[in-house]
């Protein structure tokens, strides 16, 4: 019995967990930046090593609520993006950073 609560607690921990990568896929960001390749965007590489040691801040980007550092002379192109993203979840927002941090 104890056997089996644990595996529940398991498999509920893992339903429960906000997936980042499928988020990025989902919402559209796969198609401006690539895992290594510089396209549109700048690739998850370069924001993830830019953002090394300041992943609160990576999350507050997310959410609209810290200016860019990757290559703020595209912001524009950028920003508009967040919209499509604005009713995540707190744990979808870390999810979304840790997915992108996963990369440098
Ligand atoms: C139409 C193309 C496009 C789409 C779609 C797009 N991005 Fe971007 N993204 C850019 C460009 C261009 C930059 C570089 C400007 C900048 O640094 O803000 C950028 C920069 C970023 C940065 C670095 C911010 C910084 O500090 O400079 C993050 C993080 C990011 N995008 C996440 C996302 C996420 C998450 C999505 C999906 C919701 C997304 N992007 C969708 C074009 C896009």
């Amino acid at each position: 019995m104890r056997k089996l609560v644990v595996l529940f607690a398991l498999l509920g921990g893992t339903a429960l967990a906000a997936d980042g990568a499928a988020i990025f896929k989902a919402k559209g960001c796969a198609s401006c930046h690539q895992p290594t390749a510089d396209t549109v965007g700048p690739s998850l590489k370069k924001i993830a090593q830019a953002y090394v040691g300041k992943e609160d801040q990576l999350v507050k980007f997310l959410k609209g609520q810290a200016k860019p550092i990757v290559d703020p002379a595209k912001a524009a192109i950028m920003m508009p993006q967040l919209t499509l993203i604005k009713n995540l979840s707190d744990e979808e927002f870390q999810a979304l950073a840790n997915y992108i941090m996963s990369f440098k």
